[in-house]
């Protein structure tokens, strides 16, 4: 198990001579190490189990840090940023030189985000780098909220875990490429309605598998190893018992599952804290003994919503 404190100068030596960090941002916890550093960055790779076509994003504190990554920031990309970071906002931008293929599996851009949480934040701009971070989960599983979440999965494969609490937004930041026309390539924790009052124009690409060159969103992701299903598809008729069934439910729980194997998301139907509470409850559910396989439904499509069910589909994909 890993070390969890709140040492930021611990955490900067560790990353100054290469190591791996994993650092609390609002939307999940980042596994972290230097962005300039191949070596460090392979680690990252290694200890996640990542497959290396699939790149990470770099963390800097400014729109000044970024512009020493990337060759240059359109207008649109400028008034994002004024608007939302620090923030959920990962913008993918041509890359400059110095940013190691590694980071970005080769590709001639680089995803870039400036986070906002304070221990990551002040992390940042004591250090001279930027800092490369997937979520800090073994690839493919559900992202961790919690610095426990990050030592229960990887705790033997990181030097230190900084502890910032519970993360406030819940999700992975929504990531727009600014290669071509603006474009929404994951939901995130930044809404939709909430880039278009910026950008009214912006276009939805959700990637997929059949699209290599922006990985990640592969169909199947964000999974708990238990099966989980939609309760549509769900035949009541099969011979599971009803008490070895779990569900992750928005607001109200379903009949004829045992309440003590259900997670409800908002009691009060708040999209929001159904976000910040989602991977909690698929953790929960997948950790808990009792329950075989999990059951559960979408959430409104508004908002936050759409994020939490593009998860949703991944994680029943
Ligand atoms: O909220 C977040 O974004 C968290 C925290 C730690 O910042 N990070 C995160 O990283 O979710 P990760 O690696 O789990 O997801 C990064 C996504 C991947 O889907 C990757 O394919 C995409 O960003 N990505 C990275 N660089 C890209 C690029 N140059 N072009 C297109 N997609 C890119
Ligand atoms: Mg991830």
């Amino acid at each position: 198990m890993a070390e969890i404190g709140q040492d930021i100068a611990k955490a900067k030596s560790i990353l100054e001579l290469g190591g791996l960090v994993a650092i609390p941002t609002e939307t999940v916890y980042g596994l972290a190490a230097n962005g300039l550093n191949a070596q460090a960055v392979a680690k990252v790779f290694e200890a996640k189990q990542r497959p290396s076509f699939d790149p990470l994003i770099l963390h800097v504190h400014s729109v000044g840090s970024a512009e020493q990554i990337v060759e240059k920031i359109p207008a649109e990309a400028i008034t994002l940023a004024k608007h939302f970071w620090p923030g959920p906002l990962t913008m993918v931008l041509p890359k400059k030189g110095i940013v190691p293929d590694l980071v970005t599996s080769g590709l001639g851009s680089v995803a870039v985000r400036v986070p906002n949480h304070s221990l990551t934040n002040e992390l940042l701009q004591t250090i001279g780098f930027p800092l490369a971070a997937p979520s800090a989960n073994p690839f493919g599983y559900i992202s961790p909220v919690t610095a426990q979440h990050v030592n229960d999965q990887l705790g033997d494969r990181v030097d230190y875990i900084l502890d910032g609490g519970e993360c406030s937004v819940g999700l992975e930041s929504t990531i727009v490429s600014f290669l071509e026309e603006p474009k929404v390539l994951r939901l995130g924790g930044l809404s939709l309605e909430q880039i278009q009052q910026v950008i009214p124009s912006i276009k939805v690409n959700l990637h997929s598998s059949s699209q290599p060159t922006a990985p990640g969103m592969l169909e199947s992701h964000y999974a708990p190893k238990k099966s989980i299903e939609l309760k549509e598809a769900f035949n009541s008729n099969s011979t599971d018992d009803f008490f070895q069934i779990g569900a992750l439910v928005f607001q109200h729980y379903m009949e004829e599952i045992p309440k003590e194997n259900q997670f409800v998301l908002s009691p009060k139907g708040d999209i929001n804290e159904a976000a910040q509470r989602l991977f909690t409850g698929l953790r929960d559910l997948d950790n808990n003994q009792n329950i075989k396989r999990i059951l559960t439904e979408f959430v409104p499509e508004e908002g936050l919503g759409r994020a939490i069910n593009d998860r949703l589909k991944r994680a029943t994909a």
